[in-house]
C-alpha cells in the first residue's frame, strides 16, 4: 500500500497554527516547532497551505512568486529545515500549488501591465478589450466568485483607460491562460523546484479551474454563475449542483490534457510516490472521476460529506456514492469535516456531532484530512467586522461575512487570549473563552477532543490500515458500518441506542447504550 492511501494528512494554515517571532503571524519555524506536537497527534502527513511570496490578499492564494517563502513565513531554508524535520519524524510534507491565477505582484502580471496589447506578456493571462464605443464594458458579464466583476480594466502605460483582465476570484488574482505553452513550463518547473527540496505532493488549488470556454460570451446568470462557489451556496446542495452543471470556467475536459502532462512528471521521481490531491467542486458527482484516472491527479477532495446535514440519509447516500465512485476507477477516497474555507465541524453540526463524525469517519477506507484545530474541537471564531481581512467579505460589501472565523489561530497554551498562539498581537482574535481549547489543557482532560483523535489516530494505524472494503450493517437512522475487526456505529437519531459488543473507543462516555450524537468502534475477537 503506498503512503497516502490510506494517510492520516493534517492541514496547516501557516499564518494561524503557531507563531515563533512575535509578529503575531504563524510561520514556518512555528510548525516546526508543533512537529512534536503533530507527530504524538499520530498524523501521517502534513499539507501546507501556501506560504509562498504573496501580498496575502487572500491569505496567500494570491501568490507573487511561487518558487520563493513570504518573509512573513521566514525563508527558503525554514521551509528545506521543515521538510527535513518533518522526514525525521516519519511525517511526509503535502504543498500547496496555486495553478488558476497568480498575485498581480507576480512579475508576469508587473510585465503584463507595462507592455502593448497583443503582447507576448499579456498572452500569459487573459487580457481583452472592452466592448462600447470606447472599451468602457467588460468582455463579458461574469462575476468573480468573491463578489463583484470578474474583469478590471487596466491603465495603459500612455495613462488611458486600456484591455481588461479576467480575474474569477479577487482582482488582485489574475487568471493564468492554460492555452498558453509557458504557463505550463512555468509550473513544471515550480512542482520540480519543491519536488527537489523534497516534498511528497501536491494539493491542487481550484483544480476544476484553468480552463475556460466561451470567453467572449455573456452568462444567462451571471450572478448564480459566480455564486456556485460561495458558502451559502455551497451548503445547499440542489443550488450549487444547479450552478455547477454548466459553467464556463469550471470543469471544462481541456483541464485533464494539464493534469496528464503534471502525473507523468510526478511519475518521473519513481518510488518517491509522489502524489496530488485536486480541490475540486463538479456536478455531477460522476465527473469527479475523471481526475483520478490512472494516468492523471491521486484524489479529490470529498466535500459532500463536509457539507453534509448529520442526518444517517445524506451521509449514508454521499459516503457510499464516494466509495462507489472511486471503486470504479480504482481510486482511494479522502474525508474531511472542515478546511480554511468553511465553517468549522463543531460549530457547523455542533460539537458532540463533530466528535461523533470524527470517529465514524476516520474509520473509512482512503485518507482523512484534518484541519488545524478540529482535532481540539475548536468552533468557528467570532469578530468584528473591522478585524475581518477576506476578500469576500469586502467584494461583497459585508453581505457575506467570509472565512476568517476558520482561520483564528490556534490556542495553545495558558489562561488567557493569545493562549501561547504568539508573543505578539494575533492577527485575529482568539476567543477568550478559549482556555478550555488548549492544546496544554486538552492533553490533560482525558475526555478532550484531542484526546479522542490521539486514540482513534493510533487505533486506525493497529487496526484498520489496509483493513479493506466497509459492509454496511445499517443504513437508516444508526448508521453502521463493519471493516476489517472493527464495527463502526453513528446514532444520529433522538433516542439512544443499545448494542453489544467489546468496546475500543467511543466518542462519548458509554454503558451498553449509545446516546443520540455518538460513535462507537467495537472490536471482534
Ligand atoms: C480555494 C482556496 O482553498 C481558497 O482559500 C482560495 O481563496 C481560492 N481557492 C482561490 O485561490
Amino acid at each position: 500500500m503506498v503512503w497516502w492511501q490510506n494517510a492520516a494528512i493534517y492541514q496547516v494554515y501557516p499564518r494561524s497554527f503557531r507563531d515563533s517571532n512575535g509578529d503575531g503571524e504563524g510561520d514556518l519555524n512555528g510548525v516546526i516547532a508543533g512537529l512534536d506536537y503533530l507527530e504524538s497527534l499520530g498524523i501521517d502527513a502534513i499539507w501546507l497551505s501556501p506560504f509562498y511570496k504573496t501580498p496575502n490578499k487572500d491569505g496567500g492564494y494570491d501568490v507573487s512568486n511561487p518558487r520563493d517563502v513570504d518573509p512573513r513565513f521566514g525563508n527558503l531554508a525554514d521551509a528545506e529545515n521543515l521538510i527535513r524535520e518533518s522526514h525525521r519524524r516519519n511525517i511526509k510534507i503535502i504543498v500547496d500549488i496555486v495553478p488558476n491565477h497568480f498575485s498581480t505582484e507576480h512579475s508576469w502580471f508587473q510585465e503584463a501591465l507595462n507592455a502593448p496589447s497583443q503582447s507576448q506578456e499579456r498572452a500569459r493571462f487573459h487580457f481583452y478589450d472592452g466592448r462600447g464605443e470606447s472599451g468602457e464594458i467588460p468582455p463579458n458579464n461574469w462575476n468573480s466568485i468573491f463578489g463583484g466583476p470578474a474583469w478590471t480594466r487596466i491603465k495603459e502605460s500612455n495613462g488611458e483607460a486600456g484591455q481588461w483582465y479576467l480575474h474569477l476570484f479577487d482582482s488582485s488574482q489574475p487568471d493564468l491562460n492554460w492555452d498558453n505553452t509557458e504557463v505550463m513550463e512555468d509550473f513544471k518547473k515550480t512542482l520540480r523546484f519543491w519536488l527537489q527540496r523534497g516534498v511528497d505532493g501536491f494539493r491542487i488549488d481550484v483544480a476544476h479551474g484553468l480552463v475556460i470556454e466561451d470567453i467572449h460570451k455573456d452568462h444567462a446568470d451571471p450572478e448564480g454563475l459566480s455564486a456556485a462557489l460561495r458558502l451559502d451556496v455551497l451548503m445547499d446542495p440542489a443550488k450549487r449542483n444547479e450552478l455547477l452543471a454548466s459553467n464556463p470556467f469550471f470543469d471544462r475536459d481541456g483541464v485533464h490534457e494539464i493534469y496528464r502532462k503534471w502525473r507523468k512528471l510526478f511519475d518521473s521521481y519513481g518510488d518517491r510516490d509522489i502524489m496530488a490531491v485536486a480541490e475540486i467542486w463538479v456536478q455531477p458527482p460522476t465527473r469527479a472521476t475523471l481526475y483520478v484516472r490512472a494516468d492523471e491527479l491521486h484524489q479529490f477532495f470529498n466535500f459532500d460529506v463536509m457539507n453534509s446535514p448529520f442526518e444517517s440519509k445524506d451521509l449514508y447516500e454521499n459516503i457510499s456514492n464516494t466509495l462507489k465512485l472511486v471503486q470504479a476507477e480504482n481510486a482511494w477516497p479522502t474525508w474531511c469535516l472542515s478546511n480554511h474555507d468553511c465553517e468549522r465541524v463543531a460549530s457547523r453540526i455542533g460539537s458532540d456531532a463533530a466528535r461523533a463524525m470524527a470517529l465514524f469517519v476516520l474509520a473509512l477506507p482512503g485518507s482523512t484530512y484534518i484541519y488545524n484545530g478540529q482535532e481540539l474541537g475548536l468552533p468557528t471564531g467570532e469578530m468584528a467586522d473591522s478585524d475581518r481581512q477576506d476578500p469576500i467579505y469586502f467584494r461583497t460589501k459585508g453581505d457575506e461575512k467570509g472565512r476568517d472565523g476558520a482561520r483564528v489561530p490556534m490556542p495553545w497554551s495558558g489562561e488567557s487570549s493569545p493562549f501561547g498562539f504568539t508573543s505578539g498581537k494575533p492577527w485575529l482574535p482568539l476567543q477568550s473563552t478559549w482556555r478550555e481549547y488548549t492544546v496544554e489543557n486538552e492533553l490533560k482532560e482525558s475526555d478532550s477532543s484531542l484526546n479522542l483523535y490521539r486514540k482513534a489516530l493510533r487505533i486506525r494505524k493497529e487496526y484498520l490500515k489496509g483493513a479493506g472494503e466497509i459492509t454496511w450493517l445499517s443504513t437508516e437512522g444508526v448508521l453502521s458500518y463493519q471493516r476489517g475487526k472493527v464495527t463502526v456505529i453513528l446514532n444520529t437519531t433522538y433516542t439512544s441506542f443499545p448494542f453489544s459488543g467489546e468496546v475500543l473507543l467511543s466518542s462519548h462516555k458509554i454503558q451498553n447504550t449509545l446516546p443520540p450524537k455518538s460513535a462507537v468502534w467495537l472490536i471482534k475477537n
